[in-house]
């Protein structure tokens, strides 16, 4: 069976699905949607695909949609999916508030649909290499992670509807950061507490960065500092340092420079830079193409991962840390 997919919102990440998806066995992209239909134009003939400025045109001609509008579009686009009782891959984060998200976990699960975010991070093979260290019951008790977090395009990203707080709930730490929380809750498992602070920029209620202390359900803490500047580096870094009760990892990651150095249970030292966490991925079996996840998913009648009800997590986190942050 051919999945047949639509995408909603021809903008940049729906250029990556479109690539992902080019490179995904059973998968065709069918129809392109935009509000501009110039843009969808452009972007359906990437993949030769139609175009279309109709959600309804859309859904006729699809099985699994995915959604790539900016955030605050999302909710009414995955209702109208699903209610179609088709397939849905959203991009995070799912909305611009805790409230709206719980709504569109609801209508995701009364619908039963196969379902997936846009969290690719956890398929890139330097962060699913250290998780498969990070679950070896040698470690012993997990006990602090600290992971710290830059991305350097703030000026650039804030010029486009990320510079308002209405269309994208918040700043680094909604738009970037949720990758980090979610990274954090997929290491550590469910979080029982988070608060943290926030500096704000420059925009009204567009934070600059977040200092977030977590606390895991089955024990030991996280803190992450997250911010974006405008430092003229492109790209986005990150560091990770997970210490158990008899081992530590420690990953540095901005995509050119991978390096990952574990003092594992037992004395075992290892380290892999570059090609070598890709090959540890291959040999550990992890699909590093979430689009392929996603598309198999759908073919085998799921489930896919990460889910609507993991995304929702996330923001039920960064709801805590934002009302601390502004006292309310
Ligand atoms: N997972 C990731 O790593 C990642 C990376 C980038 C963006 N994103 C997310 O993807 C989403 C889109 O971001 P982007 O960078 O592609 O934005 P973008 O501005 O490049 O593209 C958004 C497109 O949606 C269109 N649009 C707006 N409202 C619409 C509506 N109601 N119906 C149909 N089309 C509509 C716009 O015309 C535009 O073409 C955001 O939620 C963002 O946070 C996720």
């Amino acid at each position: 069976m051919t999945v047949r997919v639509g995408i909603a919102g021809a903008g940049g990440i729906s250029r990556s699905h479109i690539s992902g998806l080019a490179a995904t066995e059973g998968a065709e992209v069918t129809v392109v949607q935009d509000l501009d239909l110039a843009r969808a134009t452009e972007t359906a003939a990437t993949c030769g695909a139609t175009a279309t400025d109709s959600l309804d045109e859309l859904l006729d001609q699809a099985d699994a949609v995915f959604v790539c509008t900016p955030t605050a579009a999302h909710r009414p686009i995955v209702e109208q999916v699903v209610g179609r009782g088709l397939a849905v891959f959203c991009e995070k984060p799912l909305a611009t508030d805790l409230a709206e998200a719980e709504a569109m976990g609801r209508a995701v699960a009364a619908a039963g649909v196969v379902n997936q975010v846009g969290l690719p991070l956890r398929r890139v093979a330097a962060f699913a290499v250290l998780r498969e260290l990070m679950r070896d019951p040698d470690n012993g008790p997990l006990l602090a992670i600290s992971m710290h977090t830059i991305s350097r395009a703030r000026d650039k990203v804030l010029a486009g509807w990320r510079g308002d707080s209405v269309q994208a709930g918040g700043g680094m730490l909604i738009e970037v950061g949720f990758h980090d929380v979610d990274l954090l809750q997929w290491f550590g498992g469910p979080i029982a507490s988070a608060t943290g602070q926030v500096t704000p920029g420059t925009h009204a209620g567009i934070e600059d960065a977040a200092t977030v202390s977590l606390g895991f359900a089955q024990g030991g803490t996280a803190a992450l500092t997250a911010a974006w500047n405008a430092a003229p580096v492109p790209g986005q870094s990150r560091r990770i340092h997970a210490i158990f009760d008899r081992a530590e990892y420690l990953l540095e990651y901005d995509g050119a420079h991978r390096r990952l150095v574990a003092d594992g249970p037992g004395e075992r030292h290892q380290e892999w830079d570059g090609d070598a966490l890709d090959a540890a991925a291959l040999e550990a079996g992890i699909e590093t193409n979430p689009q392929a996840a996603f598309i198999r998913a759908v073919r085998e009648g799921g489930p896919a991962s990460p889910t609507v009800a993991d995304a929702v997590e996330v923001h039920r986190v960064l709801d805590h840390v934002y009302r601390a942050a502004h006292g309310s």
